[in-house]
C-alpha cells in the first residue's frame, strides 16, 4: 500500500482501464475513505451510488456525459452527489448544531444557495476516494462534464439529491499519462 505522499504523486486521471474487477474489499476501503472526510458543521451531505453495470454505464456515457467512453468502460463508476436535506434546519438528516447555516425549508429554491457548499464538502470526499484508490494501485478519473438533469432522471435521483460528479475506478491500462502542473513559484502568492 502506498503512503499518502506516494499516492498523491502516482495519481492521475485514468481513462483506459484493464477489465480486471475491483475487489469488494478494496471498494469498501475506498468508500470508507469518503465516509471519513471532513465537512463544514460535520454535515456529511455526500451520497454515493456504486455502479458496476456496463450496460447502464453505456447509457450514462451516451445520454448524460457527452459520450465519454471511459464512463462506459470503467469497471466501477461511482455517482457522487449530495443529500440537500442535510442543509434544512431541524431536519433529521441535518447535524445537530448546524442550524445557523441552513435553509428554512425543503423547498428546492431555499436549498439552492447551499449547493455550492454541498459540492465543496462532497468534493473533499471524492478526492479522499481517489487517493485511497491510488494507494491501492487503482486508477481513477473524475467526470464532471455531465448533463445533470439527464443523469438524475436516468438514475431516478429525486430533486433533493444533487449529482456533482462521477468517479471512475479501475486498474490503469498502459503507461500512466504525464502530469502537467504549475511550478511552485506560480502558485505561491
Ligand atoms: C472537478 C473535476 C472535473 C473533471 N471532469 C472531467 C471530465 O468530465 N472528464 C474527464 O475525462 N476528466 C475530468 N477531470 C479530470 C481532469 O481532466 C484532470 O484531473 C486534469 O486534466 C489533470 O490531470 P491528472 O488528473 O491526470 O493529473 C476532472 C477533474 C476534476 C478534479
Amino acid at each position: 500500500m502506498k503512503t499518502v505522499q506516494e499516492a498523491i504523486q502516482w495519481r492521475r486521471s485514468i481513462r483506459k482501464f484493464k477489465p480486471d474487477p475491483i475487489s469488494d474489499e478494496h471498494l469498501a476501503l475506498i468508500i470508507e475513505a469518503a465516509r471519513l472526510a471532513p465537512s463544514g458543521t460535520n454535515r456529511q451531505p455526500w451520497r454515493f451510488q456504486v455502479i458496476r453495470d456496463q450496460a447502464l454505464q453505456k447509457r450514462l456515457a451516451e445520454e448524460a456525459t457527452l459520450n465519454q467512453r471511459h464512463v462506459a468502460e470503467a469497471p466501477v463508476c461511482i455517482v457522487c452527489g449530495s443529500e440537500m436535506l442535510t442543509f434544512v434546519k431541524g431536519h433529521p438528516l441535518a447535524p445537530s448544531g448546524g442550524d445557523y447555516f441552513a435553509a428554512e425549508s425543503e423547498d428546492p429554491e431555499a436549498l439552492k444557495p447551499f449547493i455550492a457548499d454541498a459540492q465543496m464538502y462532497t468534493a473533499v470526499a471524492i478526492e479522499h476516494m481517489a487517493l485511497m484508490a491510488a494507494s491501492l494501485g487503482i486508477g481513477s478519473c473524475w467526470v464532471q462534464r455531465i448533463r445533470f438533469g439527464a443523469m438524475a432522471k436516468l438514475l431516478g435521483w429525486p430533486r433533493h439529491r444533487v449529482i456533482h460528479a462521477l468517479l471512475l475506478l479501475g486498474y490503469p491500462e498502459g503507461d500512466l499519462p504525464p502530469q502537467r502542473r504549475l511550478a511552485k513559484e506560480q502558485i505561491l502568492l
